[in-house]
């Protein structure tokens, strides 16, 4: 999630909404800490019963004003596709210590610094739900192969041979 948003900018004013702030207030959100997607099936934008979020809005991530980003349908519906896609093939989970069994705790507070917030690495595990499923996406992977290389000559050599590890498992 992007938590932070520039609201406007014109004669050389810059202002922003710091929507981190915004999405944790505790009279707002009910435990605002906390993963709990279920806050959406009470309120439209997962506000405690009773709050008055006349002024939320869907798109407030895209920022507000006259500036407000022109990609949103773009970028909407891109990610609806993707996340669809990423729920439809991948099962996801805690990940495991190898040696005791027990699954490794994620801190959601871990976050990197900077004007967007973004986690900082986790482990977890992601698996294909099933072996039809692991198999197209097999299929698809080297299908793409020829398609993607065009566009890897600007790839750092890390990525390069991250691309070239990855490859050398297909069969
Ligand atoms: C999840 C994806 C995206 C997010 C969260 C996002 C968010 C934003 C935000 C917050 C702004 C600043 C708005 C303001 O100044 O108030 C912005 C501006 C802009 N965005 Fe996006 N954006 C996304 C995707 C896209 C896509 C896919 C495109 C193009 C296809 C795009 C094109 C632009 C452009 C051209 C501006 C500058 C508008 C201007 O200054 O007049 N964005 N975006």
């Amino acid at each position: 999630m992007i938590l932070v948003s520039i609201k406007a900018r014109c004669h050389n004013v810059a202002s922003f909404i710091d929507l981190n702030r915004c999405v944790q207030s505790p009279e707002t959100f009910e435990n605002p800490d906390q993963f709990w997607p279920d806050r959406y099936l009470l309120t439209k934008y997962g506000t405690k019963p009773g709050v008055d979020d006349s002024s939320f809005r869907d798109n407030i991530i895209f920022g507000a004003g006259r500036r407000i980003c022109p990609g949103i349908q773009t970028a909407n519906l891109s990610l609806t596709i993707n996340v669809t896609n990423l729920l439809w093939a991948f099962t996801y989970s805690k990940a495991k210590d190898p040696l005791t069994g027990f699954e490794i705790p994620i801190d959601p507070s871990k976050m990197a610094n900077g004007f967007v917030l973004s986690p900082l690495p986790f482990e977890c595990s992601i698996q294909p739900r099933n072996q039809k499923i692991a198999g197209l996406i097999h299929n698809h992977f080297v299908d793409a192969i020829d398609v993607f290389k065009q566009y890897e000559d600007a790839l750092q050599q890390e990525d390069k041979e991250h691309v070239a590890q990855v490859r050398s498992h297909l069969v």
